[in-house]
């Protein structure tokens, strides 16, 4: 979204210059307004500038992209509603909570993506057609600790499934399914390069639910697999660059690898994200993903086996 609006700006300024040279006078940069967590701008270059408008234009737009950014921020931070977090620096603040069930005003549906009934609740299904797939807003998840996770319903699979990511270049994060049905997660940092890639040794079960979930401590460089609950693949990551790759995109998507443009087949229901790493410690008996995320979930009883009190 910054990316974008520089750009924009850039293109602006350029037109402003240019129009200068040729005599014209005027060059206004009005209306950016933050509407609904999108950039509206209205009439962002209009007629006539005198040469000498241009340095003070230069100016407004550095102040208006300043406040811009800021009420991004702010709004952001709106997003993220009732829990209060222990993430360090972070802009967003967690948790956030997309149903899948129609009634997340913020999600949106491409293709012939839809909500359709699945052992008695609505859920979000991608019937793995090209073009069918969801958007989420995107937002500052790059230098947070993080914790991601969503019931998946797979309806078929010898394909690699997109769960949900920012997978487009210039590449951030994205959690999958591979070919052989492992639950994967992979992310990159600023400057390109994988700060993690790796995969459950489990395999996700097609057409039963199951909950998928990986948690990041950025302080650590802890990063945690988990399915139905039980954690099965850590990584200490040594990597000393640990932010993810800003992408600047608006969206992430839900089953869509968008470099590729791969779809997948499946059920998809509450997706969450927090700011924060779920907290996980054997020695203490501490599992927060199973305990608030999967045995309390009315979907725990129709995944497959390692679900248990
Ligand atoms: C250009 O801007 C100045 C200052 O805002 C204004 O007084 C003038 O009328 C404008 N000229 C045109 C042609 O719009
Ligand atoms: C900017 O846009 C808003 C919303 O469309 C509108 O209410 C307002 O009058 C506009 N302001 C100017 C200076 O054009
Ligand atoms: C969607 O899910 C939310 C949270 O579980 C629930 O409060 C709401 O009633 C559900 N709506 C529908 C239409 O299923
Ligand atoms: C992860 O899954 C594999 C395959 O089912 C299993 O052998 C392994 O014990 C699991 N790891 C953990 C830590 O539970």
């Amino acid at each position: 979204m910054k990316t974008t609006l520089v750009l924009f700006l850039s293109a602006c300024l350029y037109a402003a210059a240019t129009r200068s040279q040729t005599g014209a006078k005027n060059v206004s940069v009005d209306n950016v307004t933050l509407s609904d967590g999108k950039i509206v701008v209205q009439q962002i270059c209009t007629s006539d500038a005198a040469a000498n408008e241009i340095t003070s234009l230069k100016k407004e737009v550095k102040q208006l992209k300043e406040v811009l950014l800021q009420r991004l921020d702010e709004l952001l931070r709106r997003l993220g509603k009732d829990e209060s977090t222990s993430g360090q620096g972070d802009l967003f603040n967690g948790p956030l909570s997309f149903w899948l069930n129609g009634t997340d005003s913020q999600v949106s549906l491409r293709g012939s993506a839809r909500y359709g009934e699945q052992d008695g609740r609505t859920a979000l299904y991608l019937d793995g057609s090209s073009g069918a797939f969801a958007e989420t807003p995107s937002f500052p998840i790059y230098r947070t600790s993080l914790t991601i996770a969503v019931w998946i319903k797979m309806k078929s699979s010898g394909a690699q499934y997109a769960v949900y990511g920012d997978w487009s270049y210039p590449w951030s994060f994205r959690l999958f399914i591979d070919p052989s049905s492992h639950f994967c997660a992979q992310a990159r940092n600023t400057a390109g390069k994988d700060i993690f890639r790796f995969c459950t040794r489990d395999a996700v079960v097609v057409n039963k639910w199951t909950h998928v979930a990986m948690t990041w401590g950025r302080t650590q460089g802890t990063v945690r697999l988990f399915m139905n609950g039980e954690m099965n693949v850590s990584r200490k990551v040594t990597r000393r660059s640990k932010d993810f790759m800003n992408s600047g995109h608006s969206v992430f998507d839900i089953g869509l690898k968008r470099d590729s443009r791969t779809t997948a087949h499946a059920y998809f229901s509450d997706l969450m994200v927090f700011s924060r790493e779920l907290r996980f410690s054997p020695i203490k008996n501490v599992n927060e993903i199973k305990e608030y995320l999967v045995l309390k979930h009315p979907l725990s009883k129709d995944s497959v086996g390692t679900v248990g009190v």
